[in-house]
């Protein structure tokens, strides 16, 4: 594993910023279903932001309007950096995306995979790839299968891979969508450990948007947590996270806040879980 450095506190600096988002799509009966009316969302440089919000709110929807992937109906801002992302496409480079499935293509093995995510962003020069492959492949445990296809490694191997192809680039931004969901829950919880293990290695944090809708998970992860309603949505609840880590599922700390974030979604966003 990569050695582990102070966790460096959180600067404060906005990192992005998306201001009077407006959204709706045409829905199966002919009207409109309205998913954004002025959302407002602020995200710090160097946190671990966990979008937490029912099914069909618009989370996966908002990771793809800050990836440049989806553009809203209007906003005021979709700033990264302080820079409108509508006048520098560019910008995305600075990110990368991690899915609900690796999306692995079967016919490359591990290693190409990740190459071909610093091909497809193209901002590591080709000189460091070899040293960026071993470093990240190792860092999740993943050296020894780096020659292997897809199909001859577990499914946990795969997403490990695919977080490895996303990191290879050190992103400023990751964006992660449900990486996990799929997992059974042991994996899952071996595959948190080595992201925020990863993330927590770096001194200067990369700023991490994680979108779920699993309490638990949000608990184990987050620098910061925000809550969105039912769509059209809004932000219902947010807060800070400071509790260490390692995050024990079953440690006082983590059940208080689940307990918290399952009330605050009761209470504010109407939904039980
Ligand atoms: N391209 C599209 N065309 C029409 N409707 C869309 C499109 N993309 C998303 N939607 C709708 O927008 C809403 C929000 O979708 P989104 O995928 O962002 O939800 P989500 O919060 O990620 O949900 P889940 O937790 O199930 O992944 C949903 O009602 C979805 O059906
Ligand atoms: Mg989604």
């Amino acid at each position: 594993m990569l050695e582990m450095t102070k966790d460096t506190a959180a600067a404060g600096e906005t990192k992005v910023s998306l201001k009077n988002l407006q959204l709706s799509f045409p829905d199966q009966s002919g009207g409109v279903k309205q998913i954004y009316q002025g959302l407002d969302l602020e995200i710090e440089k160097g946190s671990f932001t966990v979008l937490l919000g029912p099914s069909g709110c618009g989370k996966s929807t908002l990771l793809n309007i800050m990836d440049g992937l989806l553009q809203p109906n209007s906003a005021d801002e979709i700033l990264i950096d302080g820079e409108d992302l509508r006048d520098r496409p560019d910008l995305s480079r600075q990110m990368a995306y991690v899915f609900q499935g690796p999306r692995l293509l079967k016919w490359k093995t591990l290693a190409e995979n990740a190459e071909f995510g610093l091909r497809g962003l193209g901002v590591q020069p080709r000189d460091r790839w070899p040293e960026l492959m071993e470093r990240y492949f190792a860092a999740v445990g993943l050296s020894e299968y780096m020659h292997h296809y897809p199909s001859q490694v577990s499914g946990g191997m795969q997403q490990r891979a695919a977080i490895v192809r996303a990191w290879v680039n050190e992103p400023q931004i990751l964006l992660m969508d449900e990486p996990f969901s799929h997992l059974d829950e042991i994996t899952a919880a071996e595959m948190r450990r080595i992201l925020v293990d990863l993330w927590r290695a770096e001194e200067v944090h990369r700023t991490v948007v994680f979108v779920t809708h699993d309490i638990s998970e949000a608990a184990q992860l987050a620098t910061d947590i925000v809550m969105l309603t039912p769509a059209p949505s809004s932000i219902c609840f947010r807060r800070k996270v400071d509790l260490p880590w390692p995050r024990h599922i079953e440690s006082d700390e983590v059940m208080d806040l689940e307990k918290e974030l399952r009330k605050a979604f009761a209470e504010r966003a109407g939904v039980r879980f």
